[in-house]
């Protein structure tokens, strides 16, 4: 072989390269998210897996930070840069701001296919079409107004299951009497805000929740109730532990799991941190209703937005994400680890533990009359600006055990004023 034939050889040998590669290259999915707690990881291994038995890779971004504020933050400088992932965990109004700036993708041929129309409620369908198109897929229903109990300590305490807001601070001062912290809780704002809104659904009620959080009504974010609300919150917080600022909400829920504390005030993603230590549902612990707002259901949606990629691969690895998502095994299995409700409509719930079935009735229940209620501490019911203004205001008063309930909601309502 001479210079000119062996340099000829070497060039198509280079030329096949591209092509190999691309013929072996099996499509990658990259997937932003922040499920990143003992139990939420297990619940996330089961999309892992399913997307590789499929044949394609998975590129895990988890974000650290419960309620997923970092991990917003990572996602707006990739994607400012340019570099999406291919996946995100968006959810609710904010899907259609991502939508709005054309970064989004049409799912129109997995949806069709696979019937979402049919599989999913039309409330939760709305939320993920953009302009008419689904842009992002529904993995569960997490229920957020549920408190956490542990049977044992109120036994050990001699405390009552609570029912109304006034039971509630009796069982948290026999509680604290016995020695126990009586609510487990991790000083962080969308931590306190979730408390926050339960209160508010409490004191309020389903139309004044509504009137205050999803139409930012003046009247209801101002009125006396409202400051009934702060005054709440402020006598709810002496409860808690002074050591909890930053603390992370599935080490609060361990100190209930292992006895130091009795309640947690927590979305059923709680129930993820239970399962994964082998508890059972109704025995080693109980879940009842946030204490007066029995018959409502606060909502939180967690789904997949999908962005516009290049390559043919990662497309169809994207595809089969977004079907893998709402396949009945996956609906099953991940939902049984994380605690929410599987979000296809036509599952099987005796595969599920006491506390799903029960979010399970209640979420019909609820559905009847206007007891369906979007979180807003879970970015359900308002822009992220907005509810960042609440975090704040929320945030600020709970931290300050002198602060006025009357000056935290007038604060509250510039502070929404000026971030809508
Ligand atoms: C919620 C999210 C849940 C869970 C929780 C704690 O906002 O919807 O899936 O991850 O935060 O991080």
């Amino acid at each position: 072989m001479n210079a000119i034939t062996r340099l000829a050889a070497v060039i198509s040998f280079a030329s096949l390269l591209p092509l190999s590669a691309v013929a072996a290259d099996p499509g990658t999915v990259e997937v932003l998210h922040w499920w990143t707690s003992g139990g939420e990881a297990k619940a996330v291994e089961t999309l892992k897996e399913q997307v590789k038995k499929d044949g394609f890779v998975w590129k895990d971004n988890a974000v650290a930070g419960g309620g997923g504020a970092a991990a917003m933050t990572v996602l707006k400088t990739r994607a400012i840069s340019g570099n999406p992932p291919a996946a995100a965990q968006i959810k609710g109004p904010d899907i259609q701001e991502w939508g709005a700036l054309g970064l989004l993708t049409e799912l129109d041929d997995v949806s069709k296919a696979n019937h979402w129309d049919a599989l999913l409620p039309k409330q939760v369908a709305d939320i993920m079409k953009y302009d008419g198109h689904y842009v992002a897929v529904p993995v569960n229903i997490h229920r957020v107004n549920w408190l956490w109990i542990n049977p044992q300590v109120f036994e050990k305490a001699g405390a009552k299951v609570p029912t109304t807001l006034d039971e509630l601070f009796a069982a948290a001062d026999t509680l604290k009497a016995a020695g126990f912290t009586a609510f487990a809780h991790g000083g962080q704002p969308w931590q306190d805000s979730t408390v926050f809104e339960d209160l508010a659904l409490s004191i309020l009620g389903n139309k004044g929740y509504h009137a205050a959080f999803v139409e930012l009504d003046e009247q209801a974010l101002t009125g006396e109730k409202m400051v009934e609300v702060f005054k709440t919150l402020q006598r709810l917080g002496t409860y808690m532990d002074p050591n909890r600022a930053g603390r992370d909400w599935n080490i609060a829920a361990a100190e209930v799991i292992s006895g130091k504390a009795g309640m947690q005030i927590m979305g059923d993603w709680a129930k993820s941190e239970w399962t994964a230590a082998g508890k059972v549902a109704g025995k080693d612990y109980l879940c009842v209703a946030f204490p007066g707002t029995q018959g409502s259901f606060t909502y939180n949606i967690d789904s997949l937005a999908m962005f516009k990629l290049k390559n043919e691969n990662d497309i169809k690895a994207q595809n089969d994400l977004a079907k893998v998502a709402l396949e009945p095994e996956f609906q099953t299995v991940f939902n049984q680890n994380k605690g929410s409700l599987p979000v296809r409509q036509d599952m099987d719930m005796s595969l599920f533990d006491a506390c799903t079935q029960k979010s399970s009735v209640d979420f019909k229940d609820a559905e009847k009359g206007n007891g369906l209620q979007p979180s807003m501490a879970h970015n359900m019911a308002t822009s992220l600006a907005v509810q960042g203004a609440i975090f704040d205001v929320v945030t600020n008063f709970l931290n300050d055990p002198k602060a006025d309930p009357a000056t935290a909601v007038k604060q509250l309502s510039s502070a929404i004023k000026s971030a809508k």
